[in-house]
């Protein structure tokens, strides 16, 4: 069943610790024997003193010292053990449940882009810090409790037998009815629970949707909107909770009967084998003893069945996360490159987002360093798939793509990542210092370097013009920026990467033509020296570029310089009249400034 698989695996996630871990499950495998040894030693007193009783003598303290030493050894003994686990188990649990919210966290953010898209970060986020805190619960009970109860079951029970085998199958019994009504009521609750957390997982998506679409709901309106929806789910999430919340409840009260039934029936089998010489009481009171403690045992086990069966999907939803393979990944045997040239080659490549329709079509093309490459076309067209394919957010269906002719599969992510710098339309700022968010750029950058990417992105004066200047946090994703600073802190940190690769997406297709206007000269000091590709809606961009590559549904259907393609009067020149200029200025020869 999924549960002890799940279960296992939390359990094997202990592993980078694994002798703590042992250490403490032998303290259990103590504890557990301890507790089983206190009811015989009881019983085996109470057997000597009734044995006194009956044959009427008087029994000396001499003759109960082995017996009552043994307990009192036992009892301090249960005392270390448990100071061990008690002391040892919470940190454990500690340190694992931060070192798997690392590794998660590590983990997601390698996943491709393509992951991210259809990913909300909302749900990421709250799978992340629901699984490790679970996990951390799990493993908390486990050395606290569970462990213990296990061994009780599984292997002091059946040692039992030796005590008294009648009274101890009986024992069995009600440990297997147990057992059945628990595995009953867990295969019944498994599916609904599932259908929890997806309500669960829906709370949070939404909510954190909400917040980061505030201003779009305060303006329009949209709280009261909002808060209904997110009730809806509330609602429809507590309809489908009460359901398991009625199966588990019915099993803690069946648990509850059956142990009542338990003593009773021990008691009277107990007896009537008493009254035929088959169990001393002595026995009987031991197990009653067992008895007690079984179902003390098994009570909890259930309850702890009951909340992993909670918990489950959360789990699962964390071990999915942690099982997703990027698609793009190091090839066996990839090289690191140094810094590339920045000669680009597309050869035949195609690309499918759903495996039927192409993005990007049988598309072929070349770039030699430092030219500069415009890609224009209606929206949908794969211009950005195309690039996305260069820095490896997907690997080509079809075709090839190589820089100084290596295939992009041969190096690493990270050596291809280091030569290509990526200015996306939002710019995506960390709600950081601007400091902070230069260096994502470079690390390492002198203050030197800093002014002089600020002063390139034309960002110097308005930096200076912050608050606290370079110190000035941007809140989060530069919200408290305007457009153009942002995309301009965004360059500034490209520029400071220093790649001989750059991709401008849209980067200014955001904001007004002012501000576009004002940021042209940045992204001219940017692509100085590199290999550049832009996409770009306006004259002004492109018009400069070295070549046009005009897209449509995913394949390149003319390219050419600005004015080969307005003379050949195609595609781009409808395009261009529709899209980004006026009869006129198509007409005009004078170059306006890039
Ligand atoms: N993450 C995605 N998943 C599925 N389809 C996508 C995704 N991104 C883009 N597409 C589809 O691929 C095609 C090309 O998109 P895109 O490259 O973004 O075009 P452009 O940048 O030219 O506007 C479009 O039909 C678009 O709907
Ligand atoms: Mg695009």
């Amino acid at each position: 069943m999924q549960f002890f698989k799940v279960y296992l695996r939390v359990l094997r996630q202990l592993g980078p610790e694994s002798s703590l871990a042992g250490i403490l499950v032998l303290a259990n495998i103590a504890l557990a024997a301890a507790q089983f040894a206190e009811p015989i030693l009881f019983g085996r007193i109470i057997d000597l003193l009734a044995n006194a009783q009956t044959q009427a003598r008087t029994l000396q303290w001499a003759d109960l010292v082995p017996l009552v030493g043994t307990w009192v050894g036992f009892g301090l003994f249960t005392i270390g053990a448990a100071v061990l686990v008690a002391l040892h188990a919470d940190r454990l649990s500690h340190r694992r449940r931060l070192a798997m919210m690392a590794e998660y966290f590590e983990h997601v953010l390698h996943l491709p882009l393509g992951f991210h898209t259809s990913t909300h970060s909302g749900r990421l986020l709250k799978t992340m810090i629901d699984g490790a805190g679970n996990m951390a619960s799990v493993w908390l009970n486990f050395f606290r409790e569970n462990c213990a109860s296990f061994v009780a079951l599984f292997i002091l029970l059946p040692l039992s037998l030796f005590v008294n085998w009648r009274l101890a199958c009986l024992l069995m019994v009600m440990v297997i009815i147990f057992g059945a009504m628990t595995a009953f009521v867990m295969r019944r609750t498994e599916g609904l629970q599932s259908e929890v957390e997806r309500y669960a997982t829906d709370l949070a998506e939404r909510a954190s949707d909400a917040l980061g679409n505030i201003a779009v709901i305060q303006s329009f309106t949209r709280v009261e909107a909002e808060s209904r929806a997110l009730r809806q789910v509330t609602t429809a999430l507590l309809n489908a909770q009460l359901p398991v919340l009625s199966w588990w409840a019915l099993a803690a009260v069946a648990t509850r009967a059956s142990a009542t039934l338990t003593l009773v029936s021990i008691f009277i089998l107990g007896t009537s084998l008493h009254l035929n010489g088959l169990a001393t009481i002595g026995e009987i009171v031991t197990f009653m003893n067992f008895a007690t403690m079984l179902i003390g045992r098994l009570e909890q086990v259930v309850g702890f069945i009951n909340w992993i069966m909670l918990i489950l999907p959360k789990l699962q939803d964390f071990f999915e996360v942690l099982d997703t393979r990027p698609t793009v990944e190091d090839r066996p045997g990839a090289k690191d490159v140094a810094r590339l040239t920045g000669r680009v080659a597309f050869e035949d490549v195609t690309f499918s987002y759903d495996g039927k329709r192409p993005a990007v079509n049988d598309v072929s093309f070349e770039v030699e360093p430092g030219q500069t490459i415009a890609l224009v076309g209606s929206t949908g067209s794969g211009k950005s798939t195309t690039l996305g394919l260069l820095h490896r957010v997907f690997d080509p269906t079809g075709g090839r793509i190589t820089i100084d002719g290596i295939d992009l599969r041969d190096m690493t992510l990270v050596s291809l990542r280091h030569n290509i710098g990526v200015v996306f339309q939002e710019p995506m700022l960390f709600a950081r210092s601007i400091e902070e968010n230069l260096r994502v750029g470079k690390a390492d950058a002198t203050m030197a370097e800093i002014d002089v990417a600020l002063e390139r992105a034309q960002a110097k004066e308005f930096v200076s013009n912050q608050s606290d200047g370079l110190q000035t946090v941007v809140g989060e994703r530069g919200r408290s920026l305007s457009g153009g600073e942002r995309q301009r802190i965004s360059i500034a940190r490209a520029l400071l990467k220093d790649p001989p690769i750059l991709i401008f997406d849209e980067a200014t297709s955001a904001l007004d033509a002012t501000t576009e206007r004002q940021l042209q000269a940045a992204i001219e000091a940017a692509t100085k020296g590199r290999t550049t590709f832009v996409i770009a809606h306006r004259l002004s961009t492109i018009r400069n570029a070295d070549r046009i590559l005009v897209f449509d549904r995913g394949a390149i259907v003319e390219s050419g310089s600005f004015d080969e393609l307005v003379a050949r009067n195609g595609r781009f020149a409808t395009l261009a009249r529709a899209q980004f200029m006026t009869a006129d200025t198509l007409t005009t020869k004078t170059p306006i400034a890039f």
